[in-house]
């Protein structure tokens, strides 16, 4: 059966962690693609994980501490526009990961947004290592959906194709909007 755009992002994520490496969730929610990451890279790696809602750093440090992958997440009450201060440029990142739109039952009304997600686009390509993948998972059926939709297509087509690749996987036949799935990948310099 063909996989869900979220299950491809964990596939996508998988082929390019290493134990040890440093890798970024910008957009942790309850946790699942941190937990995901922190197993991924092991105790002596490295996970930061953004999110701007205090509930999302309690529901993620609780799922982290019941699976023992705490030591290796550095957990930020802050918006993954900040990535370029928090984050130094000589760090080299293997992946990221966003899911873009509201955390499910929570409130609808805290989105992610086009100029703070490109923002931290541009801190992430720089710190990119080579056959590093951003991967965006991104749900637009909300207000304000289709246009943050928008920035990421516009954002990855322009890329240099001699620097990036870049795919998208969607359903084209489903009903309600389901997420679509962008990897940008940085080729070998
Ligand atoms: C679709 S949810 C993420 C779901 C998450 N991956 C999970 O496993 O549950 C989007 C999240 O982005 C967060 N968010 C909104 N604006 C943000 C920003 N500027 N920086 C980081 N996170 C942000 C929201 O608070 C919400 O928790």
């Amino acid at each position: 059966m063909l996989q869900t755009a979220l299950h491809f992002s964990h596939t996508l994520l998988k082929e390019v962690i290493q134990v040890g490496d440093t890798v970024v969730d910008a957009t942790m929610g309850n946790g699942n693609d941190t937990a995901f990451l922190a197993e991924l890279v092991g105790s002596n790696g490295l996970v930061y994980a953004f999110d701007v809602q205090e509930q999302a750093l309690l529901n993620t440090k609780k799922k982290l501490d019941e699976l023992g992958l705490r030591e290796q997440v550095r957990l930020l009450q802050q918006g993954h526009e900040t990535i370029e201060t928090v984050i130094a440029k000589e760090e080299s990142l293997s992946a990221a990961i966003f899911n873009l739109g509201y955390l499910p039952k929570s409130d609808k009304q805290i989105i992610t947004k086009p100029d703070t997600t490109k923002m931290a686009l541009d801190a992430l390509l720089i710190r990119l290592k080579p056959k590093g993948r951003i991967i965006l998972v991104v749900y637009y059926g909300h207000t304000g959906g289709e246009a943050e939709l928008a920035l990421v297509q516009e954002f990855s087509q322009q890329l240099p194709q001699e620097e990036y690749s870049v795919l998208t996987y969607q359903f084209i036949n489903q009903k309600n909007n389901p997420p679509i799935l962008f990897c940008i990948e940085k080729k070998n310099s």
